[in-house]
């Protein structure tokens, strides 16, 4: 059993990794990471250390001493907040990603994960269907890190051996963890507008649409592309996948359904400019022939789960 660390542990993507990879394997091999001194309740099943990834003496002493093999690495600065603050997501964003390269090139690391975005696309990138392959040119501080560290990552396979592999993910909808800091987080947010009867104030258009992903998705993405024997890994930058895509004036349509009431009004902020350069649709057809990737769930099946997990969420509160 491979001791495995996840760094970024406490975020919306880290919280449900852990809780799938301590449900897989067995929770004592599972260590989560974070540089919050708390952990959510959660998490508290198995191990926590308190982590700076920008520490990198102390990241490295902690993986050498603990023999870690697997590393999942999710800390990062997301794109709406990295714009506000961009010396400090670049730094974020690459210098985490070059500690845990070298460790792996060192022999110290087995297998890597490190996630990409569809944030690496740009506004010259084809929209629809987006392939695994095209003009990449993309216009936010985050995706520029994201599409340096894909290359990086690429670059370390090939010199190195390093055995590193990433997705590029679309906007993450879940109920056990708030987003981030992300352009796609309003998916998450308009939930709890919807379960609390209040009118929901979208700060994307009401036509914008985005590759989206529930959860549950991404993770067992996440665990079959880790699991994959490496001879069926073809792409060393980062795998396209898609889950379903949907305007926000199409997800209260759908949450109108079930909650007649809702609201929604429409708000576009500086999110909206960052939205504007990201595909609408992707075209995940190497992940499929590469490690069988499917997805299971289109908006209709996203949109009464999580109306029915926020519910059960507040009442817990
Ligand atoms: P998040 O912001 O919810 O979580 C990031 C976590 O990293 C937080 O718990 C934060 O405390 C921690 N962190 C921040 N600085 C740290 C540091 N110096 N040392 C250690 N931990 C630190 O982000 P997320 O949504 O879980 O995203 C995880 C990864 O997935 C990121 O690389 C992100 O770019 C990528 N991604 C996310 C989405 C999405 O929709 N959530 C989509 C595409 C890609
Ligand atoms: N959900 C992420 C964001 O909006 C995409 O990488 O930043």
């Amino acid at each position: 059993m491979a001791k495995t660390l996840i760094i970024g542990a406490c975020g919306q993507i880290g919280t449900e990794l852990v809780l799938a990879l301590r449900k897989k394997y067995e929770n004592e091999t599972i260590i989560a990471s974070d540089i919050r001194e708390s952990i959510p309740d959660i998490l508290a099943n198995g191990p926590y250390i308190q982590l700076d990834i920008l520490n990198r003496d102390e990241v490295r002493k902690y993986i050498i001493d603990q023999k870690i093999e697997h590393v999942y690495l999710l800390a990062a600065l997301l794109s709406a907040t990295a714009e506000k603050n961009p010396d400090f997501a670049w730094k974020l964003n690459m210098e985490g990603l070059f500690t845990i390269l070298d460790l792996a090139k060192e022999g110290h690391i087995n297998r890597i994960f490190w996630p990409s975005s569809i944030a690496v696309f740009g506004p010259t990138t084809p929209s629809k269907n987006t392939p695994q392959q095209t003009i990449m040119e993309p216009s936010t501080v985050y995706g520029i890190s994201k599409l340096a560290g894909e290359n990086w990552c690429a670059y370390y396979h090939s010199k190195f051996g390093v055995d590193v592999r990433s997705i590029r993910y679309p906007g993450l909808i879940s109920y056990n963890s708030l987003p981030g800091g992300g352009t796609t987080d309003y998916a998450v947010d308009i939930f709890y507008s919807a379960k609390e009867g209040k009118e929901f104030s979208c700060f994307l258009g009401k036509d914008t649409e985005l590759p989206m992903m529930f959860m549950d998705d991404a993770i067992r993405a996440t665990l079959e592309l880790m699991n994959a024997d490496s001879d069926k890994i073809s792409v060393r930058t980062s795998y396209n996948v898609a889950g379903c895509s949907f305007t926000p004036e199409k997800i209260s349509e759908e949450i109108k359904k079930h909650l007649p009431e809702f609201k929604i009004s429409y708000n576009p902020d500086f999110r909206q400019n960052i939205a504007e350069t990201w595909p609408s649709t992707i075209d995940d057809s190497v992940a499929k022939k590469d490690w069988n990737w499917i997805c299971q769930y289109n908006l209709t099946k996203i949109v009464s789960v999580m109306v029915k997990k926020i519910k059960i969420r507040k009442n817990l509160i």
